[in-house]
């Protein structure tokens, strides 16, 4: 169910379209549903219909519109039609993302295809939710171990019904056909109008269909987002979940509350992750990988021992980057889609590399670009020295080959090559393929002017 507006969340955005860990809510739900390997997902889409549908993607995924919105036995009733009436429906909600596949799939077995199936949850503080009746056939309450004979909602229930820590978790397994004869009876004659899904409970227990309820491995399983607030509280549950997994597993985090991963993080053995990087897309880190504090990295791969020091940005976007074992990174560097450095390399500060190869041992310590390049080994590319890759319409690589020395401050104007062990002297601007071993200067020669005398103010 995704239909929702989303009030609380004060944004032109629909809810279910919010970011948790650099994904959206809702597909969060569709991954874990596919995880189940559900036959079909069925998205129930309202306010903000077109955004959601472009949104979201998943195998055998389709969407059906609630318009108005009447209410989650209403929804229900949209997605009917496209249920096969063999086989269980699994309800979930697009705004409650952290439900586990595991959580799920018992609460799938618990239905065995015949039994209705709720998850529900005891919390202190069960205010709003929709609570669990108890009761034994004859009629006398038993809490402890009664069987489930309905949900009341919050604003529908008595004093002592509020009592009730025992929530609906809004997560539902049923037999398709029995649910299917249930919503087409459904009533809105309650506190809110509305056509509540939940009293298909009590429509189950009249039908003599057994209900049964299991329980999440945690409350955070259950907790939806209806506020800014809720959404950085599920953020940080979730990230906090995800370091401590890392931990587990040997890597060493400097403050798991400060440690943001929205994607895949792989890890050697011995991995440093200081304070505040941002892990995004899929990244590798190799054995002994160190990375300083404020970095952040999206779809690249670190290989053993490098170093990646503070405030470095790498991004391989749909590319890639990977970094050689043993390379030193940062700090304040920029490595960009296509960067490729080979074992040892050093990229310094304020250094950015774009769609460049740099052979092992290769150097850029200090205010450089290097774009469209393929770089040998051992070459010292000098403080302030640019490829000019780009004409104004078309990109040219720039080829230097192993041991060649670039001065300061050189302008590369590709397409151009420099031969091996080639020395550029700094401040060139090169526009022409500069030979092996020899020393190539282009720039004007130095004059001293003898008498020159600095001109007077007029009186
Ligand atoms: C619902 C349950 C309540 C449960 C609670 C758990 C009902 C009647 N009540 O209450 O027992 O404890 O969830 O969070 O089901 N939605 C639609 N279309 C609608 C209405 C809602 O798609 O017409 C979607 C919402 O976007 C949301 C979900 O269904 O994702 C739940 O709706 P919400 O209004 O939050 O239900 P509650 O009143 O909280
Ligand atoms: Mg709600």
């Amino acid at each position: 169910m995704a239909a929702g507006k989303g009030t609380r969340m004060k944004s032109a955005r629909p809810k279910v379209l919010h970011l948790l860990a650099g994904r959206s809510l809702l597909q969060h739900v569709v991954q874990t549903a596919s995880a189940l390997g559900a036959d079909r997902i069925v998205t129930i889409t309202g306010h903000g219909a077109d955004e959601v549908e472009q949104a979201i993607s998943a195998p055998g995924l389709q969407f059906v519109r609630q318009m108005p919105q009447l209410g989650t036995g209403h929804a229900m009733q949209q997605a009917a039609p496209a249920l096969h009436d063999e086989g269980t429906t699994l309800v979930l909600y697009g705004d409650v993302p952290l439900v586990e596949a595991s959580t799920l799939q018992t609460l799938v077995e618990a239905c065995g295809g015949s039994k209705l199936a709720l998850l529900t949850i005891s919390l202190p503080d069960p205010t709003g939710y929709g609570r669990v009746l108890r009761g034994d056939p004859a009629g006398r309450d038993a809490r402890e171990g009664g069987r489930v004979c309905g949900i009341v909602e919050h604003k529908d229930a008595s004093a002592s019904q509020r009592a009730i820590t025992e929530v609906y978790s809004g997560m539902m397994a049923a037999p398709t056909a029995a649910l299917k004869g249930w919503l087409a009876r459904l009533r809105n004659d309650n506190a809110q109008g509305e056509y509540y899904l939940t009293d298909v409970v009590a429509m189950a227990v009249a039908d003599g269909v057994p209900v049964v309820a299991t329980q999440p491995g945690s409350e955070t399983e259950v907790l939806g987002v209806n506020s800014p607030a809720q959404l950085a509280d599920l953020e940080r549950r979730y990230q906090r979940a995800r370091a401590e997994a890392l931990m587990e597993a040997g890597v060493r985090i400097a403050d798991p509350a400060r440690f943001d991963l929205r994607g895949e993080l792989v890890c050697g053995s011995d991995v440093d992750i200081d304070i505040n990087a941002v892990f995004e897309g899929r990244v590798e880190l190799g054995d002994g990988v160190r990375i300083g504090a404020n970095c952040c990295i999206r779809n690249a791969v670190i290989g053993d021992r490098a170093v990646i020091h503070p405030y470095t940005h790498i991004d391989g976007e749909s590319l890639g980057v990977t970094v050689g074992a043993g390379a030193l990174i940062g700090p304040f560097a920029r490595l960009r889609p296509g960067a490729r450095l080979g074992d040892d390399v050093h990229i310094g500060n304020f250094v950015e590399v774009k769609n460049s190869t740099l052979a092992r041992g290769a150097k850029a310590n200090h205010l450089a670009y290097l774009g469209d390049a393929t770089v040998g080994e051992r070459v010292n590319y000098g403080a302030g020295s640019i490829t000019a890759n780009y004409d104004g319409a078309n990109k040219h690589r720039t080829v230097i080959g192993n041991d060649v020395h670039v001065g300061s401050n050189c302008v590369l104007v590709a397409p151009i090559s420099l031969g091996d062990g080639a020395t550029i002297g700094g401040g060139s601007t090169l526009n022409k393929n500069a030979p092996a071993g020899q020393l190539t200067v282009a720039r004007a020669k130095q004059v001293t002017i003898p008498g020159w005398v600095r001109p007077m103010k007029k009186k």
